[in-house]
C-alpha cells in the first residue's frame, strides 16, 4: 500500500471524510487535526529499555503470586496459570479470565487495560465497541486478529490486556492488581517475541513504561519495551468519547507500521554473517 493508500484506508475506517480536490492534491480531511502524516522520523526513545524491576517495597506482597512464576511457562502452562489464578480478589467477580487471542508468534502485539462486561462473559479481549473500533483500525492496516488458514506473522496481532480479570463495574485497576497480574503480561510478551507492541491507555503504559505521564505526551514516539520498539496511543474507549483524537490515532498506528516496516528493511540488508 502506498502512503496515500494507507492514509485513506485508515481515515476512512475511522470515519473520517476525505475528499478530494484535484487529482494531484493530498485528501484532506475534514475532522481530525491537521497533522495526519507519520512523523518524518522516529525519534529516539523518550524511555529506553523501560521496565526496571520493581522494588520489594512496591511487591503487592511476599507471597509470589502465578503470575509471578510465569517466566519459564509455555503456552498450555501460562494458559493455565491464567485460567486458575486467584492471587486477587478479582478472580471472586469474574466470569472466566480473558487470557488473550491472537498469533502465537504474531509480528504486533496490543496491550490494553482490562477485560470489560462483554469480555468477561466471551472470554476474549476487546469484543466490545472498543473492540470493534480497534479491529476496524487493524483492517485498515491489514492486520488480523484471526489467523487465517496460512497466517502470516507480519499480518496477525496478538491482543491482551494488563489485567486477565474484570474489574467490578469497570472500574480502574488497583495498583495491587496490576503488580499481581503483570508476570502473565510479561511471560505472554516474551512468547510471542512482537516486532511491535501499541501500548493502548494509561494502564498498558504504566505497567509497560513504569510511566504516569499523560498519553499526550508519550506518544509520538518510539518507546522501547526490553528492546521492542512500543508506541503509546490513546485507549479505543477515550477514542470513542472523543472522535477528534481519532485522527491522531491514526498518527500513532502509522508510526507504528512504519517502524515496523523500517527494522524489517534494516534486516533485510542487513549483512549476512556476523
Ligand atoms: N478494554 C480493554 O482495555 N480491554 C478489553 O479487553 C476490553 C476493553
Amino acid at each position: 500500500m502506498t502512503w496515500s493508500e494507507r492514509q485513506r484506508a485508515m481515515l476512512a475506517e475511522m470515519g473520517i471524510r476525505v475528499w478530494d480536490v484535484s487529482p494531484a492534491d493530498e485528501p484532506v480531511e475534514a475532522e481530525a487535526p491537521a497533522s495526519v502524516s507519520a512523523p518524518a522520523e522516529v525519534s529516539v526513545p523518550a524511555v529506553a529499555d523501560a521496565r526496571p524491576p520493581r522494588t520489594s517495597t512496591e511487591t503487592a506482597s511476599d507471597a509470589p503470586s502465578p503470575s509471578a512464576l510465569a517466566s519459564t511457562m509455555d503456552w498450555p502452562a501460562l494458559r493455565e496459570a491464567v485460567a486458575s489464578c486467584t492471587a486477587c480478589s478479582l478472580c471472586e467477580s469474574r466470569r472466566q479470565t480473558v487470557f488473550g487471542i491472537g498469533h502465537p508468534q504474531a509480528h504486533w502485539m496490543i496491550v490494553g487495560e482490562a477485560p470489560g462486561e462483554e469480555e468477561d462473559r466471551s472470554g476474549e479481549p476487546f469484543v466490545g465497541r472498543s473492540g470493534q473500533l480497534l479491529d476496524n483500525m487493524l483492517r485498515a492496516i491489514g492486520l488480523s486478529r484471526q489467523a487465517g488458514e496460512t497466517p502470516d506473522p507480519a499480518k496477525q496481532v496478538f491482543i491482551a490486556n494488563t489485567l486477565k480479570c474484570r474489574p467490578p463495574g469497570n472500574r480502574n485497576p488497583l495498583p495491587d492488581e496490576l503488580a499481581r497480574c503483570e508476570g502473565f503480561l510479561i511471560r505472554q510478551i516474551q512468547l510471542v517475541q512482537p516486532r511491535i507492541i501499541l501500548a493502548m491507555g494509561r494502564f498498558a503504559v504504566q505497567s509497560l513504561l513504569r510511566s504516569t505521564a499523560p498519553i499526550g505526551q508519550l506518544r509520538g514516539r518510539v518507546h522501547r519495551y526490553q528492546g521492542v520498539p512500543l508506541v503509546v496511543t490513546y485507549h479505543p474507549a477515550y477514542l470513542l468519547r472523543n472522535l477528534s483524537e481519532k485522527g491522531r490515532a491514526w498518527d500513532d498506528l502509522c508510526l507504528a507500521l512504519d517502524t515496523v516496516e523500517a527494522s524489517a528493511g534494516a534486516a533485510q540488508h542487513a549483512p549476512a554473517g556476523g
